[in-house]
């Protein structure tokens, strides 16, 4: 299906961002004219898809959808057991209410905002052993979302087993750059959680890209298919969580998939508390065949050929104009570098939201910051956290923009980057939630 999208005035956007209290969240989608705020749930959905939704079964137990969906986990997944949510951060409320308790230590590789969110509410920390290479914006490795072994092994090393329920491992690693991580690690960390005796639990939301970067990148898988290197990566974790927005192209879903009974049975109770009955949780049966169908279709190589590229066509288009971009480009998004981009802000004054304004002003095109505003304030001392990364994410949804629309972002922030140094000053903080305040910021323009 096609939707318009409607042009407005470089006016029209001045006014509205400002009674938006210049968070990019509060403005309507109508006041967008190309929305790259994310590509979670704006993928469009494929005919088969569509034709799936028609065939839902929508009863309360035992669904047929649900059957579908189990099914499609094990076939392409290869886990014996899962519980549908309604979402990702659903499916981390599930299952970190069945495994993280206050005081707990949950390391792993840039833990998404919403993941930190759901262990540091519940008293516990998130320890982030990202490989250094990931925080050099221009420094070139082909899975810059690794774990680094090292850091990982000492925080183990550091704390009590009993005090760290699982390792976390982020495929493909959002937040530094949507940078993927390699077969040979997803090995190493299972390796090192034997030895130590500790479950491994991975983020998926972005498997289907993270198994295109190994056949690509990694030696001896080039001949696999993609179904095939996704089946390997699973055999490393003993659970997941997903965000089925992403790739599984759904609208909404998400799902925890594991091979324990125990964990299974002991996750179930928070599921049927929290998000509904354990065949259903939180999904209408219409949108489990539409998932089931869509892990099938994010997974083959075409699909994932065609839509990584287009986000390199766009990365590569900037870099030909001199924007600091995260590189390697990863899977879904652009990550612009707002400390190269805008060196005489300070952080204070946090330089990605100014620049990520700028751009909705200049043309109506959103992104988001991943910089200090999502980093929130430390939950101890209460000051805010500067993150190495200060970062403008322009995420690409799946399957819904034309590489003409790449070409006006491009254009659009080229403008921009040419009067960068016309941008003087910063934002502040008027109002803020406890945790995850960019979702609800509310700023000034200084
Ligand atoms: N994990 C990762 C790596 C994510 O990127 C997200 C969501 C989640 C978990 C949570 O999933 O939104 O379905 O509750 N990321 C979106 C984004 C919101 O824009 O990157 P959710």
């Amino acid at each position: 299906m096609v939707e318009p999208i409607k042009k407005s005035t470089k006016e029209d956007r001045e006014k509205w961002i400002k009674d938006a209290k210049y968070n990019l969240f509060n403005l309507k989608s109508e006041q967008v004219f190309v929305d790259l705020l994310t590509d979670s749930g704006t993928g469009a959905m494929s005919d088969r898809q569509w034709s799936e939704l028609m065939l839902g079964d929508e009863s309360y137990a035992g669904a047929s959808s649900y059957y579908k969906m189990k099914a499609a986990i094990k076939t392409i997944l290869g886990f014996d057991y899962f519980l549908p949510t309604h979402q990702g951060r659903a499916a981390e409320n599930v299952l970190f209410s069945t495994m993280v308790k206050e005081g707990d230590i949950v390391p792993g590789n840039s833990h998404f905002d919403t993941t930190k969110g759901h262990i540091e509410i519940r008293k516990a920390t998130a320890i982030d052993c990202t490989i250094d290479e990931a925080f050099n914006t221009t420094a070139i490795h082909p899975f810059k979302g690794n774990v680094d072994i090292n850091k990982l092994e000492k925080v183990l090393q550091d704390y009590p087993k009993e005090r760290i329920p699982f390792i976390i491992v982020t495929i493909t690693n959002n937040t530094a750059g949507g940078q993927p991580v390699s077969m040979q690690n997803l090995k190493d960390v299972r390796t090192l959680a034997d030895r130590f005796k500790l479950k491994v639990i991975f983020d998926s939301a972005r498997f289907a890209e993270n198994a295109y970067f190994i056949k690509i990148r990694e030696e001896g898988y080039a001949d696999k298919t993609i179904k095939e290197i996704v089946k390997e990566m699973f055999t490393y974790a003993d659970a997941m969580t997903m965000s089925s927005k992403k790739d599984a192209i759904v609208n909404m879903g998400g799902f925890i998939a594991m091979r324990s009974e125990k964990l299974f049975k002991e996750a179930s109770v928070f599921n049927i508390l929290y998000e509904g009955f354990i065949t259903y949780g939180g999904m209408s049966g219409r949108d489990m065949n539409a998932l089931a169908q869509g892990l099938n279709e994010a997974t083959e190589f075409d699909f994932l050929d065609t839509r990584i590229k287009q986000v390199a066509y766009l990365g590569n288009k900037l870099l030909e104009y001199g924007v600091p971009l995260q590189v390697p480009i990863g899977g879904h998004a652009i990550f612009i570098n707002a400390l190269t981009f805008l060196p005489h802000i300070a952080r204070e004054e946090f330089p990605a939201q100014i620049l990520a304004i700028e751009l909705y002003k200049e043309a109506g095109v959103r992104g988001v910051e991943i910089g200090a505003i999502m980093a929130d304030r430390d939950p101890v001392t209460r000051e805010n956290r500067f993150p190495d990364l200060e970062l403008v994410r322009l995420a690409i949804p799946r399957r819904t923009y034309t590489n003409n629309h790449m070409d006006y972002v491009a254009a659009a922030l080229k403008n921009v980057f040419d009067r960068r140094d016309s941008i003087t000053r910063g934002v502040k903080i008027l109002n803020e939630a406890p945790v995850l305040r960019h979702f609800t910021v509310e700023l000034e323009k200084l």
